[in-house]
């Protein structure tokens, strides 16, 4: 087990909690934090009793954006040798394991972007997303500018990356950005909802499912179709996909064993 300076990693049954601890500097996203929580994904990826991840940061804010007190002395080479991809910064998007990002306050720059490597975001009435790099002189460098586009289409990712302004929680959920919103009280009752209900289907499934949605921002359609095609039929070499549909015929629930 690892232990973590900025991170709250917990187990709650099939479900793996991260929440974001460093709460005074509203959980801006230094190396260190990015590196925790690469470490958190590798542990609880590796960890064949967690079915499903939660990522999630305080009521007042996901989290705030990358590190800008960390960030403001570097130059070029410092970045250029240490950025986030050598930080292993989106290690969340390639987790294996469905992801829920249990979004309230803000989630700006960096922090939008990392709840956008999760499979889906679930927003609090609270919620503000937003990508400001370009009031600091700067732009997103890990994935504002794709992840957001292709979630959001051209036009509003233009707006937020150019003008810097912020979007609530109605404006995402109309753009697509966010699966539902709940009322700030209940989101983290409602991730951890979700999620359990995911860790309960069988494991290899949701991973094919995964997979050939995420394929859908990668490829052609026809590619996509392709991928969609192989790993369906090779769900039906699962021993869960044999019993789901003789449960569904026998009128029980199935026994899921993650094979
Ligand atoms: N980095 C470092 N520290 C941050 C931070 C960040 N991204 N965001 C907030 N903080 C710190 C503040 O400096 C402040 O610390 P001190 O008390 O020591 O001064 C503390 O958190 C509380 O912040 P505020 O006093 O500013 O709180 P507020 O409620 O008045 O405002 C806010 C909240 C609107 C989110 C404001 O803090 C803000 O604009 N933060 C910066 C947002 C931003 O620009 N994010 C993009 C960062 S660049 C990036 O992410 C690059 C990339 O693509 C990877």
């Amino acid at each position: 087990m690892n232990s973590y300076e900025y991170l709250l990693v917990e187990r709650k049954a099939a479900v793996g909690l991260i929440t974001l601890n460093r709460p005074k500097q509203l959980n801006a996203l230094s190396f260190g934090v990015f590196g925790e929580i690469a470490t958190a994904i590798d542990e609880l990826e590796a960890d064949a009793a967690i079915g499903c991840i939660v990522l999630t940061g305080s009521e007042k804010a996901f989290a705030a954006g990358a590190d800008i007190k960390e960030m403001q002395p570097k130059g070029f080479i410092d970045m250029f040798n240490a950025d986030f991809t050598a930080i292993r910064g989106d290690r969340v998007a390639t987790c294996r394991k469905p992801t829920i990002a249990a979004v309230s306050g803000y989630a700006l720059g960096g922090g939008c972007e990392l709840a956008m490597m999760c499979d889906f975001i679930i927003a609090s009435d609270t919620a503000k997303f937003g990508q400001p790099e370009i009031t600091l002189g700067t732009i997103p460098g890990i994935g504002g500018t794709q992840r957001l586009t292709r979630a959001v289409g051209k036009a509003k990712a233009m707006d937020l990356c150019l003008t810097g302004r912020m979007m609530d929680a109605a404006e995402a959920e109309r753009a697509g950005l966010v699966s539902r919103i709940v009322a700030v009280d209940k989101l983290l009752e409602e991730a951890m909802a979700a999620a359990e209900k995911i860790a309960a289907m069988s494991q290899p499934a949701a991973e094919m499912a995964k997979r050939a949605v995420n394929r859908a921002f990668e490829t052609t359609l026809a590619q996509g179709m392709e991928v969609e095609r192989d790993l369906f039929r090779s769900s039906f070499a699962l021993q869960d996909r044999a019993e789901g549909m003789a449960a569904f015929i026998e009128k029980r629930p199935p026994q899921i064993r993650n094979r």
